[in-house]
């Protein structure tokens, strides 16, 4: 069976969580395995993971701590969507890549955080992607795309409908990575990603159903890819 790995973005799990906004994706999510794919949703860290990895940093925490923090915040975000998906409970939240398969034995979906230190749930989703033998990762997020700047601090970023991986790479390079600011997509992601030819295509997820369109093939968002 086919399947596709669906990145939710932190952007989705506001420190106060928004149920309405969850039980919306989880609605989109859904519809997904109907259409005879296997789905892995990858949750990001989201508020709750930038506010303990920066009470964490202030403590004096080591990069590698403020991650696992980091990624404690994800598996509690996919648990939440695992609720909202109605998947049988209590849902244990895969903590290696070979839990993927075992889940997908079982059902259709499986919903899980981070991994292990250095790396974000973009990674992750690529990875899964690789395991399960999809070739399209989608990442949802709070922006339409990916723009040659971040649009809400320059009004005029350009949005860039297609871009291959050295080219998202060349873009990335200029941004910094440290535990919880990971910017637009993790390079790590995009370096998976190319390796294996999985493509990965960025839609705006505040409107749930581009994650659907996307899977359908629509031109939504934009893509990195071969
Ligand atoms: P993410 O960076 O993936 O969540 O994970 P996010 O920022 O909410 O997602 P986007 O940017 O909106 O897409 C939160 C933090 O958890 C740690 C990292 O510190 C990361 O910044 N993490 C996550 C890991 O160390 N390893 C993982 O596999 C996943």
């Amino acid at each position: 069976m086919k399947a596709v790995a669906v990145k939710i973005g932190g952007f989705a799990f506001p420190v106060e969580p928004d149920m309405g906004f969850l039980r919306r994706c989880a609605s989109v999510l859904k519809r997904i395995p109907e259409e005879g794919l296997k789905l892995v949703v990858v949750a990001g860290g989201g508020g709750l993971a930038r506010r303990l990895i920066r009470a964490a940093r202030a403590l004096g925490a080591p990069e590698a701590i403020c991650d696992e923090i980091g990624i404690m915040a994800t598996r509690v975000n996919a648990s939440l969507l695992s609720i909202a998906l109605g998947l049988p409970s209590p849902m244990r939240i895969p903590t290696g890549l070979q839990d993927i398969g075992e889940a997908l034995d079982k059902r259709d979906i499986v919903v899980m955080g981070g991994l292990q230190p250095g790396q974000s749930t973009d990674a992750v989703a690529v990875l899964a992607a690789e395991l399960t033998g999809a070739s399209l990762v989608v990442k949802a997020t709070d922006v339409d795309g990916i723009y040659t700047a971040d649009p809400r601090r320059h009004p005029g970023a350009r949005k860039l409908e297609r871009l291959s991986y050295d080219e998202a790479l060349e873009l990335l390079s200029k941004m910094a990575v440290k535990a919880g600011t990971y910017e637009l997509l993790d390079p790590l992601a995009i370096r998976l990603a190319k390796r294996s030819g999985v493509a990965i295509r960025v839609v705006d997820g505040r409107e749930p159903g581009n994650i659907y369109k996307a899977i359908k093939g629509a031109d939504v968002g934009s893509l990195v890819g071969p």
